[in-house]
C-alpha cells in the first residue's frame, strides 16, 4: 500500500513532522510511505485558479495524491481548528477526484489535545468523500522528542503502528 504522509505544521522543529519521520520508520514492509512537505507552495485556493493548467504545486499534490492508496496526515490543532496550510491544500483536492474513497489516517501531537481539530476533519473529509482513520489525538511536548528530534512517545508510537494496520485492513474501495 502507497501511503502519502503529510504534516500539517510549518514549523521547521515540528512534533507532528517528527511523527512523519517516526511513521516511514515504523512502516511495515507492506507499505510504502511517500512524504509530502510542500504545502507553503501552494498557492492560496482560489476557484479562479482552478483550471487548467493548474498551478505546477497544485498539480503535483494532486499527481502525489494519486500515486498513493491512502493519506497518513499529523497534525497540530490551531484555535480549535485544522491548520490554515491544510484546509488550503484540501480545498485544493475538492474538485480532483484522485482523493476519492481513499482512507485518511490522522493523528495529531498536540499538548492539550487536538479533538476539536479532530472534529473537523471528520465533517471535511467526509463531505470530500475520504475515509477517516482517527488514530487519535495526543497529549505531546517537545519532551517526548529525543535530541535528534525523534519522537519516543510510545503512545505515539503505538498510534502509527496501529493506524497503518487499519489502513491495510480497509477495503481498496467500499463499492467493490
Ligand atoms: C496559533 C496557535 C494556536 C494553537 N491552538 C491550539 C489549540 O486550539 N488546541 C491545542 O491543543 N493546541 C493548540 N496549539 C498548540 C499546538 O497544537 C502545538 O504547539 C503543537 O504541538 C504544534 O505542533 P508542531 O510541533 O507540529 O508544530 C496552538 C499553537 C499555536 C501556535
Amino acid at each position: 500500500m502507497n501511503v502519502l504522509a503529510i504534516s500539517g505544521s510549518l514549523r521547521a522543529t515540528s512534533s507532528n513532522a517528527a511523527l512523519v519521520r517516526a511513521a516511514a520508520r515504523l512502516a511495515p514492509s507492506t507499505i510504502v510511505l511517500e512524504t509530502y512537505d510542500q504545502l507553503a507552495a501552494l498557492p492560496h485556493f482560489s476557484p479562479d485558479l482552478d483550471i487548467p493548467p493548474l498551478p505546477a504545486p497544485v498539480a503535483e499534490l494532486r499527481a502525489a495524491v494519486g500515486r498513493c492508496e491512502a493519506l497518513m496526515i499529523t497534525t497540530p490543532e490551531y484555535a480549535h481548528g485544522m491548520p490554515g496550510s491544510l484546509k488550503n491544500a484540501l480545498d485544493w483536492l475538492v474538485s480532483a477526484t484522485e482523493p476519492i474513497d481513499k482512507p485518511v489516517l490522522l493523528i495529531s501531537a498536540s499538548p492539550s489535545g487536538a479533538a476539536h481539530a479532530h472534529a473537523q476533519f471528520s465533517e471535511v473529509l467526509r463531505t470530500m468523500s475520504m475515509r477517516l482513520v482517527d488514530g487519535g489525538a495526543h497529549v505531546f511536548s517537545r519532551a517526548k522528542l529525543d535530541g535528534d528530534g525523534n519522537v519516543v512517545d510510545e503512545a505515539l508510537l503505538a498510534s502509527i503502528r496501529a493506524g497503518f494496520a487499519q489502513l491495510a485492513a480497509m477495503p481498496n474501495d467500499p463499492r467493490a
